[in-house]
């Protein structure tokens, strides 16, 4: 298993995963953009294949943002998702990010399992017109 930044020859395996994961995608055209975040992704060893990629953007005061994370749905369940993104709290724990925040559909109970199990909290419910439009801030304080 590599975990490693995105390059550019990644970009066409982490839509295909995007389109498998979200009903709304982002499109190539965001992913590009992403490179100049922190745009990271899960390789496999022995197929070079992308399996799974998380962005997170830096943003004033020391905190950080996950705007998007999504594992293939063959290679689900298999912890994947917990490597990912314990590598990248470290990377930004290095870069002096002292608290990480992302928003969770209220619905997506197994990423609320996976967020708490890294020591996220909700901070605060985002109501929206519906439950199931509605969205989770979780924050993790790195220091
Ligand atoms: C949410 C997602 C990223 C999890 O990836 P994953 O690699 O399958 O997660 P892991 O195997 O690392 O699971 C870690 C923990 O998350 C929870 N979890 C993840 N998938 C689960 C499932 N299908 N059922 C129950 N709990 C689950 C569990 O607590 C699990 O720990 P455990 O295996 O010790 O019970 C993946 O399902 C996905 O890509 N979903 C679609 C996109 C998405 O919803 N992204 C999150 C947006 S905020």
């Amino acid at each position: 298993m590599v975990i490693r930044l995105a390059k550019k020859e990644d970009l066409d395996e982490i839509v295909e995963i995007e389109k498998l994961s979200f009903p709304n995608p982002w499109n190539y055209n965001y992913f590009n953009a992403a490179l100049n975040d922190l745009l990271i992704v899960y390789e496999d060893d022995s197929s070079r294949r992308v399996l799974g990629y998380l962005v997170a953007v830096c943003c004033k005061e020391n905190r950080a943002l996950i705007m998007k994370l999504a594992i293939h749905p063959r290679y689900r369940s298999k912890g994947i998702a917990t490597k990912l993104l314990k590598t990248t709290l470290e990377m930004l724990k290095n870069m002096n990010v002292k608290e990480v925040e992302i928003d969770v559909d209220m619905m997506n109970k197994n990423a609320i399992k996976l967020y708490e199990k890294l020591g996220f909290k909700i901070a605060r419910t985002i109501p929206m017109n519906s439950e199931d439009e509605s969205f989770y801030t979780m924050k993790l304080k790195l220091y």
